[in-house]
């Protein structure tokens, strides 16, 4: 999704800081970028679409060491296409006419057409199809010597969403940010200031941030900020601390982030269980929850909103509620929960699940139950965002940045996390004592499985080799292991681009067999939990029609050899703890698959790490 990055300040190259902050976000997807700053009375601004290294090529040439532009204000920007193709003239910044304003948007100005007409019929002329750039037209319409309330009275004017960074000649010691719906933190440095949409590109810079709430306006100068509200009464936001560190956001001898995030998965989940597993009680310990016992008794309703790998962690979630806290519990794609006018009693929960917390149907979700009159709570990585923030209870990852498009730690640490919410429900119920502490025993010993995994990478990469061939592929599952099948074929979609669909296995009867033949391989997840047995049966249907099949199973679990080619084998766990290990499998299983194939796997096409627009 789009990045912005703006700078003020005079203690570093400011054209250098502003590429260094794109070059974070590149994982976030795009197709363009653009730059402008202020320098000698005059806005300068380069665009180029495809990659931030060709924009950093077009700068050199154009801007060399001779007519390198001295400037301690900038903005920046990576543009992810929605209105108009990704084409220069659509990359931002976007500048007015008169060439005193540029600005940089995320999100989307639903009411844009109606707006662009009127300004033409004032006389402004659009240089792009965007919607974004009507923005920067109708500031500097309304500008009447002060850029904020210029601002301000544009946002007042606009239906959609929005996470925007303006410039302008008249005022060239600050920068002005707002925010509706799309994120934007504010990092306070030591005589200079940067802004950005993603915590990411900044805590190279500092760890003192400001994370903006909807409809705040600041004024961003290299001294200080002065944040407003969009009816300019003053309003002051903490400054948070940062605890990532600017190494856990890039590679560190990885080939792609997500390699070195899926082997942070051990330590990462050991993160996610740190101090909140209670043995002399058996629970859970999530005091961001801030349930008492009888709260928590009285939630008899749980729904769980959230989209993507996200919405597969939640599935498993589904199950755990039912089986160890026996709540009706159900699982929602968050566009659809918020389309559907949803039945919420005062006794429902709704829990959001969102690794970057800011995605725009799950954000929706959470604001419809709030408003429906719902308990809401969260389960984010990225603190201070944004569905963090407004649910005001729930259980942050703890899993550290998630870099790489395709979603993995992330997807392990929920499942985790939701375990132990589960156990917490569960214990406050009918869940007894050994079993409490039988899964904190559990719970404990993820990392090992994990690691137990990842030591068996190479095997896994030599089973894809096998199948690099294929352009479709079906995944398997049953019970805890359906969510898993689903999540297997996500992450092939996601990175390698073929056709890879996830069903449950009983669901492969009533219409995917058809598609079934030899080049077309089944992953089938028969590890030795409830459900093996039928999928022994569904493996059987898939070699009758000339499908290869690739197993997980559980080691030593030789009643599989006989129905399988190729067999990922995984340690002994419980049914609860499956769906992480198979998943971590199927993860590498899909990185290797990818790679071997050359496809880009960090930044997959037309995938946007965080979307922020419906
Ligand atoms: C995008 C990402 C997915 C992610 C989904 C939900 O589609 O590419 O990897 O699972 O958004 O994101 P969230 O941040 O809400 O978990």
């Amino acid at each position: 999704m789009c990045g912005i990055v703006g700078y003020i300040g005079k203690k570093r190259d400011n054209v250098e800081t502003l590429i260094d902050g794109l070059k974070r976000l590149e994982y976030r997807g795009y197709d363009s970028a653009g730059i402008a700053v202020i320098e000698n009375g005059g806005i300068r601004s380069i665009k180029s679409t495809g990659k931030v290294a060709e924009l950093q090529q077009k700068i050199l040439a154009d801007w060399n060491h001779h007519n390198k532009p001295d400037t301690s204000i900038g903005i920046a920007h990576t543009r992810w296409a929605t209105h108009g193709a990704p084409t220069h003239d659509n990359a931002h910044p976007h500048i007015d006419d008169t060439g005193r304003f540029a600005l940089v948007h995320n999100g989307i100005i639903e009411n844009y057409a109606a707006l662009k007409k009127q300004l033409q019929l004032k006389g402004h002329v659009f240089k792009s199809e965007t919607d974004s750039e009507v923005l920067v037209h109708l500031i500097a319409e309304l500008f009447d010597g002060d850029l904020m309330q210029a601002v301000a009275a544009s946002l007042k004017q606009l239906e959609g969403t929005f996470g925007i960074t303006v410039i302008s000649l008249d005022s060239p010691d600050s920068l002005v940010v707002a925010r509706r719906g799309s994120p934007i933190v504010i990092g306070v440095g030591d005589e200079e200031s940067i802004v950005a949409s993603d915590v990411s590109a900044l805590i190279a810079y500092t760890k003192r941030v400001i994370y903006l709430d909807d409809d705040d306006i600041a004024l961003v100068s290299a001294e200080g900020i002065e944040i407003r509200n969009i009816d300019n009464v003053p309003v002051s936001r903490e400054i948070a601390k940062v605890d990532w560190s600017s190494d856990a956001a890039e590679k560190g001898g990885y080939e792609h982030f997500m390699l070195k995030e899926m082997y942070e998965q051990p330590e990462a989940i050991s993160n996610a269980t740190r101090g909140r597993l209670d043995r002399k009680m058996a629970t859970g310990m999530m005091n961001g929850l801030g349930f008492s016992p009888k709260n928590l008794a009285e939630i008899n309703r749980i729904v769980i909103a959230a989209c993507g790998t996200s919405m597969h962690a939640g599935m498993v979630g589904e199950y755990y509620f039912e089986d160890l806290a026996s709540i009706p519990t159900e699982i929602e794609q968050a566009a659809e929960f918020r389309y559907r006018n949803p039945i919420i009693e005062p006794n429902s929960l709704l829990l959001a699940i969102s690794q970057s917390g800011e995605t725009a149907d799950t954000l929706a979700a959470v604001r419809e139950a709030i408003n429906k009159g719902a308990t809401v709570a969260s389960i984010c990585n990225v603190v201070g965002s944004t569905i963090a923030r407004e649910t005001g209870r729930g259980v942050y990852l703890h899993a550290g940045p998630e870099i790489g498009v395709a979603s993995t730690k992330a997807f392990t640490c929920q499942v985790t996390v939701l375990l132990m919410i589960a156990l917490k429900f569960g214990r406050n119920r009918r869940l007894a004592t050994e079993e409490g502490v039988r899964l904190i025993d559990e719970i404990e010993n993820i990392p090992a499985l994990v690691t137990e995994v990842l030591n068996d990478a190479a095997k896994i990469e030599e089973i894809a080799r096998k199948y690099v061939y294929a352009e479709d592929m079906f995944f398997i599952g049953r019970g805890y292991l359906y969510p898993a099948a689903l999540e297997g074929a996500l992450k092939i979609k996601e990175i390698s681009y073929i056709h890879a669909e996830g069903y449950h296995a009983a669901e492969l009867k009533h219409g995917p067999i058809a598609l079934l033949e030899e080049k077309v391989p089944v992953v089938a997840l028969a590890n030795d939990i409830p459900g093996k047995d039928k999928i022994i049966g569904n493996m059987q249907e898939c070699k009758a029609r000339k499908s290869p099949v690739i197993a997980t199973a559980t080691v030593g679990d030789d009643s599989i050899r006989e129905h399988a080619d190729d067999i990922i084998w995984l340690p002994e766990c419980s049914k609860y703890v499956a769906p992480i290990i198979s998943v971590v499998a199927l993860q590498f299983f899909s990185y290797y698959f990818a790679k071997l194939r050359g496809c880009s796997i960090d930044q997959p096409r037309n995938l946007a790490k965080s979307v922020t627009v419906e």
